[in-house]
């Protein structure tokens, strides 16, 4: 029998990059898995790709931002799957999305309000969509995608910085309030990982061990934050040492 067989995971931004990777290991491990992206064609061949592991695939196109079709789809979800199991935040992003990366200083609202809302807002909507069936069932894992920006910082991203600072903070007070049902709520805080398997611009120092980050390594964590069941309000840093203080060879 397989780890997640008979589990069902909802994962957002699953049509590319880590979030694929991720809905693609619960897949490999026997789960259901609800992809979530507002990216038809990403999100319809993930699903195609899970498929074909033998397990079944619900796209979900939809922003995370649209609490109203989140809620909608998790209903269909839990009225095909009978429960919802995982469900990680993963879509997410900078303003870098708009092309709008800036100074702080010179940052436009309609910007705050897009970076806040698509990585803090959106993952609140989802978690409070398949919060009541983990609570009917007293079993569930939120696993929540951060950054390193939100433990040291990153130039020209201060509302990000700060969107994923807050997950960070409903990761813990969440936590407090869902134990007794048995849910565990986290946040993994990845460094720089390669997408579509190169590096961005911005990333140009490693970690201690000399290579950047894949989708692999974050989603080996969120396997790991899935299967156990006594770590809650965590936040895992998964960037290679990169945060790590100055060395003095
Ligand atoms: N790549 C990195 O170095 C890095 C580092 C730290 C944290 N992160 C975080 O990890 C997550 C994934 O990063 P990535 O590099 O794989 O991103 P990516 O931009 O490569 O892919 C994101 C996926 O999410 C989808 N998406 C974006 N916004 C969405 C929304 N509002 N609603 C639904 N779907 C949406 C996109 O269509 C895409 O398929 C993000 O939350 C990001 O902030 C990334």
């Amino acid at each position: 029998m397989k780890l997640f067989e008979g589990r069902t995971a909802m994962v957002t931004g699953a049509g590319k990059n880590m979030g694929k990777e991720i809905a693609l290991a619960f897949a490999k491990n026997g789960a259901n898995v609800i992809v979530c992206d507002y990216n038809e064609e990403a999100a319809t061949q993930t699903a195609e790709e899970i498929r074909a592991l033998g397990v079944e695939a619900l796209p979900a196109v939809c922003d995370v931002r649209d609490r109203e079709k989140i809620f909608t789809y998790v209903d269909e979800a839990v009225t095909k799957f009978g429960k919802i199991d995982y469900l990680v935040n993963n879509a997410g992003g900078s303003s870098g999305l708009l092309g709008k990366l800036t100074r702080f200083v010179d940052a436009e609202e309609s910007t705050l309000d897009f970076v806040i809302d698509t990585n803090l807002k959106g993952a609140m909507h989802c978690a409070q969509a398949v919060l009541p069936s983990m609570i009917a069932q007293k079993y569930g894992k939120i696993i929540n995608i951060s950054s390193i920006a939100a433990v040291c910082g990153l130039y020209d991203r201060v509302d990000y910085a700060a969107a994923k600072a807050g997950m960070i903070g409903m990761v813990k007070a969440l936590a407090m309030e869902v134990g007794k049902y048995n849910i565990c709520v986290n946040a993994i805080s990845p460094g720089a990982i390669a997408r579509n398997g190169k590096m961005s611009d911005h990333m140009t120092y490693l970690g201690e061990n000399g290579r950047c980050g894949t989708p692999k390594d974050i989603a080996d964590a969120v396997l790991f934050l899935a299967y156990q069941d006594y770590i809650t309000g965590e936040n895992i840093v998964v960037d290679g040492g990169r945060t790590l203080g100055t060395s003095h060879r």
